[in-house]
């Protein structure tokens, strides 16, 4: 009995060997199962993997996928129209894959219709010995979908215009982009993965300072350099030498509402409203409490919430007890459109006041009306008449169809300031374009120059907006 076993055995290695043979002659692409998560020939160093003979190369891989925009935010409207013509421009063929933003377990998404989609995603290409693979961790869906969605157009934007010019170093840049739904927890696995596996030269991200600051230590700890373009609280930078940012920080963002509401609107008592699951909430609200009060000024009641909640009567009825001339709530769009709506329905009619968190189109949605006659600070103003911005602004609209908001231009800026200190770097290693992008002085962002401090954090003017008809116009600059 033992011969038939064995030979039997023999001919199933042999039928396996043969199996195995076949698929490495094949190569075929990379499919969108869970088992492609291990690294794909896109993600995966040369050695590894050679890439395959109909492979995108990295000049094509930025195509355009086109999908209709949902209802959302002018950012997005028109946008199907606008990546028609985007790809007659490129010369991109239709026939060309889309490809695809991973969930933080690396698998290839399908992001839901509903949300506004980033149709265009730049991917890991299969020639990484002529690629320099960047990574980037967003919220495409979610609570805050505007906000990953507006900084991967930005941050594509970026990309196109250095790969048109010639890429970095001799090489084309391509972006690995993971969906975190807005979760820290996502966010963080998604930046493991960004390390381990993909071997990214540097991360761009996140948006949400909670989400950045569980990216920040693996980034840290891994060595590998971090520009988040947008988040504001000071502890993501803190976390270490390898943590950037290029937007101001909320010590600053705070006192700039505190003044504003001392000084223009002369308000005595201001209640506040933060999200208590938001550290970019909390901390604004503490700067904005501690300014104010030293700037002469009463905080009449601090009231709390956590993102996503829906009712927030309760704690509007105890601020309109207190008869503040304004509340400041620096929280998300998603939960102040709410807010605001409820606010004036128990006839709290008194302005709102908010930071950065406010900047999205879906705020109109949510709030209608309700907010017209409030302010928030933010990182700039399509309004400004500057050559440079004005450029960006066009150039976004004739790509995406929208105007683009404070994510898009810092997401641009974060992209910018990376591709030149990739191309100023001795090599690309973490320490050498950590270095490099410590360097970083006088950068002409259109979200403002970015110098970047000893703290690795970048200091510049706030805009003051005030909303009127559902729409937000420019009030005045606050400098440092
Ligand atoms: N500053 C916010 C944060 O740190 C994020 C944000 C920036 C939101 C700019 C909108 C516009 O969480």
């Amino acid at each position: 009995m033992r011969r038939p076993v064995v030979l039997l055995s023999l001919a199933v290695l042999a039928a396996l060997a043969v199996l195995v043979a076949v698929r490495e002659e094949e190569q075929p692409p990379p499919t969108p199962t869970p088992a492609a998560m291990a690294p794909t020939p896109a993600a995966a160093p040369p050695e590894e993997t050679p890439a395959p003979e109909d492979s995108l190369l990295p000049d094509q891989v930025d195509s355009l996928t086109g999908s209709e925009a949902s209802s959302g935010s002018s950012a997005r409207s028109g946008s199907a129209p606008a990546i028609a013509e985007a790809n007659a421009g490129n010369g991109v063929k239709d026939e060309q894959p889309a490809v695809p933003v991973y969930d933080s377990q690396g698998k290839p998404e399908e992001l839901p219709q509903a949300q506004d989609k980033g149709e265009v995603i730049l991917a890991a290409t299969a020639h990484p010995e002529n690629t320099l693979l960047l990574g980037e961790v967003g919220s495409l869906t979610g609570a805050q979908a505007t906000f990953g969605v507006s900084t991967r157009n930005g941050i594509e934007l970026a990309i196109k215009e250095a790969n048109t010019a010639g890429g970095v170093k001799g090489k084309k840049l391509a972006v690995r982009v993971y969906d975190d739904q807005g979760k820290p927890e996502e966010a963080a696995q998604a930046v493991t993965r960004l390390i381990t596996q993909d071997k990214v030269v540097l991360i761009l991200g996140e948006v949400a300072s909670s989400n950045s600051l569980a990216m920040a230590e693996k980034a840290q700890a891994a060595g590998v350099p971090m520009i988040t373009p947008s988040s504001t609280n000071p502890s993501v930078t803190q976390k270490g030498e390898y943590i950037f940012r290029v937007c101001f920080i909320d010590p600053f963002q705070g006192f700039v509402m505190a003044k504003f509401a001392r000084e223009n609107l002369k308000a005595n008592q201001v209640a506040t409203l933060q999200d208590n699951k938001s550290a970019y909430s909390t901390g604004l609200t503490d700067v904005f409490t501690q300014k104010f009060a030293e700037m002469g000024g009463k905080i009449v009641t601090t009231q709390s919430y956590s993102q996503g909640d829906t009712d927030f009567r309760a704690q509007l009825t105890v601020i309109k007890k207190m008869k503040p001339q304004a509340i400041y709530v620096p929280g998300y769009y998603n939960d102040v459109g709410v807010i605001a709506r409820q606010a004036r329905e128990l006839g709290l009619t008194v302005p709102l006041m908010g930071g950065d968190g406010w900047d999205s189109e879906k705020l109109f949605e949510l709030a209608g009306n309700a907010l017209d006659g409030s302010y928030f600070s933010n990182h700039y103003s399509p309004e400004n008449p500057d050559e440079k911005v004005q450029k960006f602004i066009k150039d976004y609209k004739a790509a995406y169809g929208g105007v683009p908001d404070a994510l898009a231009a810092l997401g641009y800026d974060a992209a910018k300031v990376a591709i030149a200190a990739l191309e100023r770097s001795k090599d690309l290693s973490g320490p050498s374009v950590r270095e490099a992008i410590a360097q970083t002085q006088d950068f002409p962002g259109v979200a403002g120059n970015i110098t970047l401090d000893n703290n690795r954090n970048a200091v510049k003017p706030a805009a003051i907006l005030k909303i009127a008809n559902g729409k937000t116009r420019f009030v005045t600059t606050i400098n440092p």
